[in-house]
């Protein structure tokens, strides 16, 4: 009693046992159930991958239309959903909206919430991946005024959110299929990270065995920081801040001043010690889709090509093993797609959903045992009330 490991930041204590992902960060491999992630961006799509995630094999073909079709099937949020995004202020951030709808979700369903039954578990990440991208273009469309679009069920996951998103009720719209490819690529390649900030808070709040709805909602506002999801609205925020080409030296210079807190946005993991390997993909897929836009000269993607360029020959990057990351060209392709940048971690999220789910499932499927870290004290020793 009273001996403890002190690991602050958690960066050499295993909290858990999981089967879902795996990293080696040192190699810059990342596998889902076995399978490198390039593999699965290239040939895979989103629910196929959630499909994986949660259930540790791929589907068969009938398995996955089946799972295609109960996604489909719960689509549509409860009407009276509209009333609780109502209630918020017309100019709330997106991520603020969704942080609260999702957490209100466990007031729609509280009643079928038998967590130690694998098949109420089962409709619960059913719901959850189904109605997250619902949820996600509704933050929008609220933010800007419109009408909320209801989902379309003869399109893909990753079309229906892009319908959602860019649709009115007055013009027909058609999604650019290699856009929604990107957009899917981008589910993809966000959805598990094994126990990062945001999913280890959805494993402790969920240890308590609460409504995994309001667990869903507790990663959300984890995932909410800068220094994590919020990462790629902040590379956005940065490139313009640079600006221009010539301003890309004085920024390294700021990034690498021990007394000038800004940090190189995009860059840096603390598992990866080398390429994150989801940011190759993304760099090729940002490339996809500017050129189907007639965008190859984006002044951002010039800035950002040099800034990468220029920070992986730097010694100080190079000494500290400080690669891009996921973040730093996802923000590039969703700006592009036309998605402005306060949806970004919203997208994160939603793509996220599935690896929030899959881990607290799997710990709800073995022993589980209440999070308690410990901590060391270091305030004042036992005194007495003064007299007065
Ligand atoms: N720019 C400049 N210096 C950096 C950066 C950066 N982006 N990242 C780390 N460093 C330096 C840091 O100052 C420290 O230097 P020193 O040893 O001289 O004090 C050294 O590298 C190690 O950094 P750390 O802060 O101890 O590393 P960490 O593992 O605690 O933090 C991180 C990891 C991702 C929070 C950090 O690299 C960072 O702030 N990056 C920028 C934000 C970002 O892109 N986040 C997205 C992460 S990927 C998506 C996700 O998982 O959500």
């Amino acid at each position: 009693e009273g001996v403890f490991t002190y690991d602050p930041g958690f960066v050499s204590t295993a909290a858990c046992e999981s089967a879902i992902t795996y990293i080696d960060g040192n190699q810059g491999v990342l596998l889902h159930r076995g399978y490198p992630i390039n593999q699965l961006a290239e040939n895979s799509d989103f629910l196929e991958v959630c499909y994986l995630l949660l259930n540790g094999e791929l589907p068969t073909d009938a398995q996955l239309e089946e799972y295609k079709a109960t996604i489909k099937n719960h689509s549509m949020l409860h009407d009276q959903m509209r009333n609780f995004f109502n209630g918020f202020r017309r100019d709330a951030h997106p991520m603020a909206i969704m942080c609260g709808v999702v957490g209100a979700l466990s007031a729609f369903y509280h009643d079928q919430m038998d967590i130690t039954n694998p098949k109420q578990r089962e409709i619960t990440g059913h719901r959850l991946i189904a109605k997250m991208p619902t949820i996600a273009a509704w933050c929008y469309k609220y933010s800007v005024g419109q009408p909320f679009m209801y989902p379309r069920n003869d399109l893909s996951y990753a079309e229906n959110f892009l319908y959602m998103m860019f649709g009115t009720p007055c013009e027909e719209y058609k999604p650019n299929p290699i856009l929604a490819k990107a957009m899917d690529k981008i589910f993809i390649l966000h959805a598990d990270h094994e126990q990062n900030a945001s999913t280890s808070t959805v494993r402790l709040a969920g240890s308590t065995g609460a409504n995994p709805y309001a667990c869903i909602a507790s990663g959300i506002a984890a995932l909410w920081g800068p220094a994590h999801g919020g990462a790629n609205e902040a590379v956005l925020d940065m490139l313009a801040e640079i600006g221009d080409e010539s301003e890309i030296e004085r920024f390294i210079e700021k990034a690498k001043d021990k007394n000038d807190p800004f940090r190189l946005m995009g860059f840096g993991h603390r598992v990866y010690k080398n390429f994150d390997p989801r940011a190759k993909v993304m760099r090729e897929t940002a490339h996809e889709v500017l050129k189907e836009l007639g965008m190859e000269d984006d002044p951002q993607l010039k800035i950002a090509q040099r800034l990468e360029q220029i920070a992986l020959e730097d010694d100080y990057f190079v000494e500290r093993k400080l690669y891009p990351n996921v973040d730093f060209y996802s923000g590039i392709i969703l700006k592009a797609i036309g998605i402005p940048t306060s949806m970004f971690t919203v997208i994160f999220a939603l793509s996220r959903t599935i690896g929030w789910f899959s881990h607290w499932n799997e710990m709800n499927s073995g022993a589980n045992r209440i999070g308690r870290p410990r901590q060391l004290y270091t305030g004042h020793t036992e005194r007495d009330y003064p007299k007065k």
